[in-house]
């Protein structure tokens, strides 16, 4: 089996890693503000950041590789809100890429599997980076109202 998928689902599994942690811990900091409603839907795309993690691990050792358990980022902690978007932001938009090229070559090294897992995950971060793009709009056009809406 390809050296060169492995290393790439490990890559994805080190920015799955990051998110994880990324989006609890600001689960964590809004649920403190009392921003309810915006903390459990972060709360829930941690969650299927982590089924993401899980994946990708069970992939790699079907491959004989060995899961890696390092994050590729540090966590960012007590931002504010408009800065949590924009980190959210970067994030899934280079796992977009990052996964859009890991499919390319997955079919190159003949590994379908991986490059369907690959557009399997590329799916749910395309539906992440909507959301965290729409709350940004949100904030963008209407400031404290919205924030207010979040509260609870
Ligand atoms: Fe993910
Ligand atoms: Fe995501």
């Amino acid at each position: 089996m390809s050296k060169k998928v492995i290393d790439l689902l490990n890559a994805a599994r080190s920015r799955e890693l990051t998110a994880i942690s990324q989006y609890m811990t600001q689960h964590y900091e809004l649920e403190d503000r009392d921003f309810g409603k915006l903390a459990s839907k972060f709360k829930e795309i941690g969650i299927q950041e982590m089924k993401h993690a899980e994946k990708l691990a069970e992939r790699i050792l079907f491959l004989k590789g060995e899961p890696t358990s390092k994050p590729d980022a540090v966590t960012k902690k007590g931002q504010e809100i408009p800065e949590m978007l924009k980190t959210n932001i970067a994030l899934e938009s280079q796992a977009i890429k990052m996964y859009n090229d890991a499919s390319v070559i997955c079919a190159a090294e003949k590994d379908q599997k991986s490059k369907e897992l690959f557009e399997e995950l590329l799916g749910d971060e395309e539906g992440h980076l909507n959301y965290f793009e729409n709350v940004k709009d949100h904030i963008d056009k209407l400031g404290t109202a919205y924030l207010a809406m979040q509260a609870g």
